[in-house]
């Protein structure tokens, strides 16, 4: 009996384009482990920030780079990243990291410092058994996995982006994290040539989420 593949599904697309809402329907239909590296950028950046590292002074910011110690715990099915030993806390997803982690992210020694941690979470989801996973962010199709089975890119309109945040009740800096995360000259925001790309403006996340499952599940269905 051929022995069930293991599938690779990116997601890149700006902020508040519906990535992690799609991701983690796609984890719960398929049993893939859900990876929200936009969530491991906005803890290094609490973290850094609790330490009074700026992400201008860079010698700072190496030596306390390199004295942390990455893990992972999961909880369901998504991979939550552990920075000496903590999780991240909601302070994570506030105005003051919302207006910080694009400047850390566009530091090459910060987006290195997650580099191979991100890659490694093949190795995690398959210690637990999980068919593959689904991981989402800014440069997934592009930088950690060019080869990855699926390769989704998320747009959307800027206005409906800002409601959709507003109606989480969160204050948000979208359209200034998409102008520095798609200048920077690390590992930029971009759609990879032979991503698929999906425009979310008018469609509902079923829909996004249809669209996405329709074409992942005839890769798993052979298993
Ligand atoms: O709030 P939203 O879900 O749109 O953003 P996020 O995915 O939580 O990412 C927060 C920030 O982390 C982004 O604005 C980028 O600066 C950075 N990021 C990145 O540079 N590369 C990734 N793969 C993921 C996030």
């Amino acid at each position: 009996m051929a022995s069930s593949p293991f599938i690779i599904v990116a997601i890149d697309g700006g902020a508040a384009s519906g990535k992690s809402s799609t991701a983690r329907l796609l984890a719960d239909r398929f049993n893939l482990l859900h990876v929200d590296t936009g969530s491991f950028y906005r803890h290094l950046t609490s973290e850094l920030l609790r330490r009074g590292v700026p992400h201008a002074d860079l010698p700072a910011l190496k030596s306390a780079l390199s004295g942390l110690h990455l893990a992972t715990r999961l909880e369901g099915r998504s991979a939550r990243m552990l920075v000496d030993g903590q999780p991240a806390g909601d302070e994570i997803r506030d105005q003051r990291v919302n207006e910080h982690v694009s400047h850390y992210a566009a530091i090459p020694e910060v987006r290195e410092t997650l580099l191979g941690y991100q890659r490694g979470q093949v190795e995690v989801a398959k210690q637990h058994g999980f068919r593959g996973l689904v991981m989402e962010g800014r440069d997934i199709g592009s930088v950690i996995f060019p080869q990855a089975d699926f390769r989704f890119f998320l747009h959307a309109d800027p206005v409906e982006r800002a409601k959709r945040r507003a109606a989480e009740g969160r204050q948000d800096s979208i359209a200034e994290r998409d102008r520095l995360d798609s200048s920077r000259k690390t590992s930029p925001l971009t759609c990879p040539a032979g991503a698929i790309d999906i425009d979310s403006t008018h469609r509902s996340l079923d829909e996004v989420f249809a669209l996405m499952a329709g074409r992942v599940a005839p890769a798993l269905a052979s298993a």
